[in-house]
């Protein structure tokens, strides 16, 4: 690694690159390998490979505790989960959720025929503005999708009182939201069910992998069910099901990864002061910001890039890192919306959706982890600050080589 100081150093101006290793944003978290490779002795030995077996049974029960929920049902991915919960839930029409989120909750409704209806975000939270939420209701809607972005939790009481007022139900999408909490009570206890992703790039992972938990004991038996293709016993299906099964070593990647959990989240908690440390003072630079009074998994370096104040974009400082093997995202670009099948869906929904729109255009994501440190870090912000120091003499330059 190598700490830039002078422009011309710079790797997209054909300087060295700063690091010799690619700095991924979601480089997993493995946690005690020893530990991990004895449970998959344990399992081998067993020769219980999947099916609710012992390993993913204490995993649901353990999350189940530590979230102070009544039911964890462990699934393969948080996409299949949010399928499930949905259809559990009876949701059919249109539901509304953000198009500031990852594709799958989107896909996850559209997949099952139902529309989903893309509502804007507030500015300073990135997650959806209720009052917009309201405004979206149509005699078609039977349900909200809200999305923990960042790990920070939406506005959850805004957001039952609308359900409630218009019957409406409410699940929310806590792929971020592990470990975090909302008004001292954890995550995962939220309206109807709460959808988790235990997914590699995510800072507790188990390989691929997801979970709903719910406290209503109706809801989580029918979804128990529908995730092993709806067998209510032997031979006896009762209700149409998926295979949406969490398997034995993810499981047992789970438990390893839980044992570690603390650890995460201090070296992200630490990755976080350095970023902010580093990026304090820099003009048009933003980190956001984490409610030091609730529980965080600090998961995500987001910044949000002012062009006119920075002198250079979020685009231009996102190829300046990647040059430098620094592989930041535009994490989530360019919006639900204008994806595929909702951009010819839905041609006009950016209308509607100013703040997605300019929160597009201004996010990008920096690599935490355990697999980054602190001079890693210190290097990231040189770079950073060196781009924006040096914006004039940059960006005409930049245009030559993006074009
Ligand atoms: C907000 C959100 N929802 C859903 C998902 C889907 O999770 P999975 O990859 O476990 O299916 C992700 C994955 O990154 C996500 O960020």
């Amino acid at each position: 690694m190598n700490c830039k100081t002078r422009v011309e150093e710079l790797a997209i101006l054909c300087g060295h690159p700063a690091f010799s290793k690619p700095l991924h944003v979601g480089c997993p978290n493995i946690g005690n390998q020893a530990a991990l490779l004895g449970r998959i002795n344990d399992l081998l030995d067993r020769k219980w490979l999947t099916n609710n077996g012992p390993f993913v049974q204490e995993f649901e029960q353990r999350i189940a505790d530590f979230l102070g929920v009544k039911h964890c049902i462990a699934m393969c991915n948080a996409t299949l989960a949010l399928e499930v919960a949905s259809r559990a839930m009876a949701l059919h029409g249109e539901v509304i959720v953000p198009s500031f989120t990852f594709i799958a909750t989107a896909h996850s409704l559209q997949w099952q025929e139902i529309t989903p209806v893309f509502c804007d975000v507030d500015a300073a939270t990135h997650n959806l503005d209720p009052m917009k939420v309201e405004a979206m209701i149509t005699p078609r809607t039977t349900g909200i999708i809200g999305v923990h972005v960042w790990g920070r939790p939406c506005a959850i009481e805004s957001l039952t009182e609308i359900a409630q007022c218009h019957k409406l139900r409410l699940m929310f999408d806590a792929a971020h939201a592990f470990g975090c909490s909302y008004e001292g009570q954890m995550i995962g206890n939220f309206g109807e069910a709460e959808i988790f992703s235990f997914h590699a790039t995510k800072f507790f992972n188990t390989f691929e992998g997801g979970a709903v938990t719910t406290n209503n004991d109706d809801l989580a038996a029918k979804i128990r069910l529908m995730k092993n293709f709806g067998f209510a016993g032997h031979d006896n299906v009762i209700y149409i099901g998926t295979n949406g099964k969490m398997s034995e070593i993810s499981a047992a990647m789970g438990l390893t990864g839980l044992e570690s959990l603390d650890e995460f989240i201090a070296i992200n908690r630490s990755n976080y002061a350095a970023y902010l440390a580093g990026l304090q003072d820099m003009p048009g630079i933003q980190l956001i910001a984490y409610d030091e009074v609730e529980r965080c998994n600090y998961q995500y370096i987001v910044v949000e890039v002012d062009e006119v104040t920075a002198g250079i974009s979020r685009d231009e400082l996102v190829h300046i890192l990647q040059a430098e093997k620094v592989l930041a995202r535009r994490y989530f670009y360019p919006g639900c919306h204008m994806m595929e099948p909702y951009r010819s869906l839905f041609p006009h929904a950016g209308l509607l959706l100013p703040e997605t729109e300019r929160l597009t255009r201004r996010v990008m994501s920096l690599p935490t982890g355990t697999a980054v440190g602190q001079e890693e870090i210190a290097a990231v912000c040189a770079i950073i600050r060196l781009a924006i120091t040096n914006s004039r003499e940059l960006r005409p330059r930049l245009a030559v080589l993006m074009t």
